[in-house]
């Protein structure tokens, strides 16, 4: 008879358990169901969950290893490890100047155009060692799994250069390694035409398209291909062009898309399939209506419009309404929108995007799952996922958004093992 999987890590007393258990990806309604068990508990063992439910029950079932860690949560809520399913985290110098600017009334394209912008982050990493980006990036990655976040999607982007890109995803490779959070990547070669190709952008593209994509896929180093879909950056045309070299060539798609003006990149997104079309701030109805049909994810980032300095935020009730799988994220990154606190952005998700704790735990958990094509594999406290698991330091999980700006994590436990 096969022997139950000895319990090398129970969790009891859980007030709040979010198990997330149930329909993937939520989608309108759903969005409120958290799976929820009041006075849970779940065992684990070794990397993988083995029981979640009540917690008398989980306690009773298990069959604890000798070295078995015991955590009396005592009420407090617990829910699956945090996902950020789109960052930037690689990058050296920060850009602190460009938040005084824009405090001074100068916007993110004006910035841009002035020799700020991504290209002053591609100058810096083209200069940067690797040593330097690891070191730099551990530290956000270090932040990140503080706030309660166990896996992240991260982009390079500020290379532009076959090199310097190819640098930028060994750098997430390693981390991926050398880091308990799990990093998925993806290419970005398209997120600017660099200083050097300003008055030839076409020849960037051919780049981008014959020398870049190939590396990448040849060198297994990016899941995803991702690019700034925008008005004076990549148009229409040229997107669909990069991308659907990236998509032959067998990576995954994803867009930052409709961000600053309304140019029908969600449209386009939805078009090729894409896992995810991201920011989407100026959506066209029409482009809900083609990324709802596609089932192309929506990630919202409102990090972006709030440190921007913008009002102007994305339509996510009528995304939900309309039945788009709705994903929450930092952006993480040195320009838009700096900071590693995905329960901030949940705040920000209540204040600005209208939506409900409950909404936002969905938001960050399986629909982030399903935006790096993830679904169902992580993202819940379900029997066979991996154990990754935030505990906080809270009993109702609505304090969650509601009590912002300080740091609420007790514990995170990745892969099973506790990290803090
Ligand atoms: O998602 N929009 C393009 N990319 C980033 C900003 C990157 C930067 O400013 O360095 C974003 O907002
Ligand atoms: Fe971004």
């Amino acid at each position: 008879m096969e022997q139950p999987k000895k319990t090398t890590l129970l969790i009891k007393n859980i007030g709040q358990l979010i198990t997330m258990q149930g329909p993937v990806p939520r989608l309108g309604n759903e969005m409120k169901d958290l799976g929820l068990i009041t006075n849970g508990g779940i065992a684990v063992s070794v990397n993988e969950i083995v029981a979640a439910g009540k917690s008398d029950e989980v306690v009773g079932q298990a069959s604890l290893a000798e070295s078995c860690i015991v955590i009396d949560a005592r009420g407090a809520v617990v829910s699956p490890g945090l996902i950020d399913p789109h960052t930037h985290p690689v990058f050296s110098r920060t850009r602190e100047n460009e938040f005084e600017m824009r405090i001074q009334g100068k916007s993110y394209m004006e910035i841009a155009a002035a020799d700020g912008g991504i290209r002053s982050s591609v100058r810096d990493l083209r200069n940067s060692s690797e040593e330097i980006l690891i070191e730099k990036t551990k530290q956000r990655l270090d932040r990140l799994l503080s706030h309660g976040v166990t896996t992240i999607e991260a982009k390079s982007g500020y290379g532009l250069s076959t090199e310097s890109e190819l640098k930028q995803l060994e750098v997430i490779k390693k981390l991926n390694h050398l880091h308990p959070i799990d990093l998925v990547p993806t290419f970005l070669g398209a997120h600017e035409v660099p200083d050097e190709y300003r008055d030839n952008r076409s020849e960037y593209i051919e780049i981008i398209i014959n020398e870049m994509i190939p590396k990448v896929v040849e060198n297994n180093l990016a899941e995803f291909s991702d690019i700034f879909t925008e008005a004076k950056v990549f148009d229409i045309e040229e997107s669909e062009k990069i991308q659907s070299v990236a998509k032959k060539a067998g990576l995954k798609l994803k867009f930052h898309a409709d961000e600053l003006t309304s140019i029908r990149g969600a449209e386009l997104a939805a078009k090729m399939n894409a896992v995810s079309a991201d920011h989407l701030v100026y959506i066209t109805d029409e482009g809900i209506k083609a990324m709802a049909e596609a089932k192309t994810c929506a990630v919202l980032l409102p990090g972006t419009t709030f440190s921007l300095g913008s009002s102007k935020f994305a339509p996510a009730r009528k995304m939900i309404e309309s039945g788009l799988i709705v994903a929450l994220s930092t952006d993480c990154n040195p320009g838009s929108s700096f900071t590693e606190s995905l329960p901030f952005i949940m705040t920000l998700a209540g204040l600005k995007l209208k939506m409900t704790a409950a909404e936002s735990f969905s938001a960050v958990t399986v629909n982030a799952a399903c935006a790096i094509d993830r679904a169902g594999k992580i993202g819940q406290i379900k029997i066979g996922l991996p154990a990754d698991i935030a505990i906080w330091d809270m009993d109702d999980y609505r304090e969650l958004p509601y009590h912002y700006a300080v740091n609420l994590v007790s514990k995170v436990i990745k892969n099973g093992k506790i990290m803090s």
